[in-house]
């Protein structure tokens, strides 16, 4: 028998509601957005792990000599969940539309896309949504030791979201929601920032339970506005949220700048800070006009990508 390949495509993901708030179990909108990354999975004749991406040094291991390293981690600790029914060695091919430091969950999506291929070709069979959900969520505990699974939630289910931790709550609220995203140049790890947030709650436990449960109250809201195609409502609960993001502690100059650069513009109504903060991504809701956003064009000249949600999860594409 030949090789056998198998392919998908996964869509990145951006929190629009509800960061920080989701580790403490409250409420948040997150979406699936146009940027993929694609991950192919060709057996091979001997027991070698191979490891090619358009963005990063390829990397070889073997069966027999398993070894996590970066920046392959989230890949890597993907297929050690699956090592004991690995029979033969693989060539992983991984590509994606998007940078992995700009804040569209590229972690989430690439294990995402790794659980994906390996269910598929040692299961023979697509994993159920549900499944691989948890599978992938549990590989990103695993890297970053926590997660809320909003992103891995968005990866697979696709859509606008609205997603909790505890109960866990998956429910698809919109397929669409006209965005904006401006990377700010600078990404600092969300564990780092997580830790942060952490250590002023110790200082100020009263203050930021009240502020998580604003930001729960925030994202049910944008739960609803989004549902009802309210989309000058959202951009208000963004810069609402916004101003909470500034009282935990993650907001900084760069992303302040940018978020009142996007609300000066009249296409815009409202920005805020996407992902854990300190860096990242700012995102706006903007109005839907088909035209092009002159302003925002000058204004942010390359920087700027508009953004459409990705109304699909993980896309199996094609298995020789
Ligand atoms: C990061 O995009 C959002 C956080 O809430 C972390 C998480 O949800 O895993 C800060």
């Amino acid at each position: 028998m030949g090789s056998v390949s198998y392919r998908v495509a996964v869509p990145g993901s951006l929190m629009l509601f509800g960061e920080h708030a989701v580790l403490q179990h409250q409420q948040a909108v997150v979406a699936a957005i146009n940027y993929y990354l694609r991950v192919s999975l060709t057996t091979r004749f001997d027991r070698r792990i191979n490891i090619i991406s358009s963005s990063f040094k390829s990397c070889t291991t073997t069966l027999d000599n398993f070894k996590i390293s970066k920046p392959y981690d989230y890949v890597l600790t993907a297929i050690q969940q699956w090592l004991p029914k690995i029979k033969q060695g693989f060539t992983l091919e991984i590509d994606s539309d998007f940078p992995s430091h700009i804040g569209f969950g590229s972690s989430a999506a690439v294990t995402v896309a790794t659980l994906g291929v390996l269910n598929w070709w040692l299961l023979r069979q697509k994993p159920k949504p549900k499944q691989l959900y948890w599978q992938a969520t549990s590989v990103v505990r695993l890297v970053q030791g926590l997660g809320s699974g909003a992103d891995v939630a968005a990866s697979v289910f696709g859509g606008v979201l609205m997603y909790k931790v505890q109960p866990l709550v998956i429910k698809r609220i919109n397929k669409n929601l006209p965005l904006i995203a401006i990377y700010s140049g600078n990404k600092v790890k969300t564990i780092e920032v997580v830790a942060q947030v952490q250590r002023k709650q110790k200082k100020f436990p009263a203050i930021f339970d009240s502020l998580y449960r604003v930001i729960d109250c925030c994202a049910k809201e944008a739960s609803r506005a989004i549902k009802n195609n309210q989309w000058s409502r959202v951009g208000e609960l963004m810069n609402i949220h916004q101003g909470l993001h500034d009282a935990l502690g993650v907001n900084n100059a760069t992303l302040a700048e940018l978020v009142f650069s996007l609300r000066s513009c009249a296409d815009v109504y409202g920005a805020k800070i996407s992902g854990a903060g300190l860096g990242d991504c700012v995102i706006g809701a903007v109005k839907r006009s088909g035209k092009k956003h002159k302003l925002l064009t000058k204004l942010f000249l390359k920087d700027k990508l508009d953004v459409a949600v990705s109304p699909s999860g993980i896309i199996y594409t094609e298995q020789r």
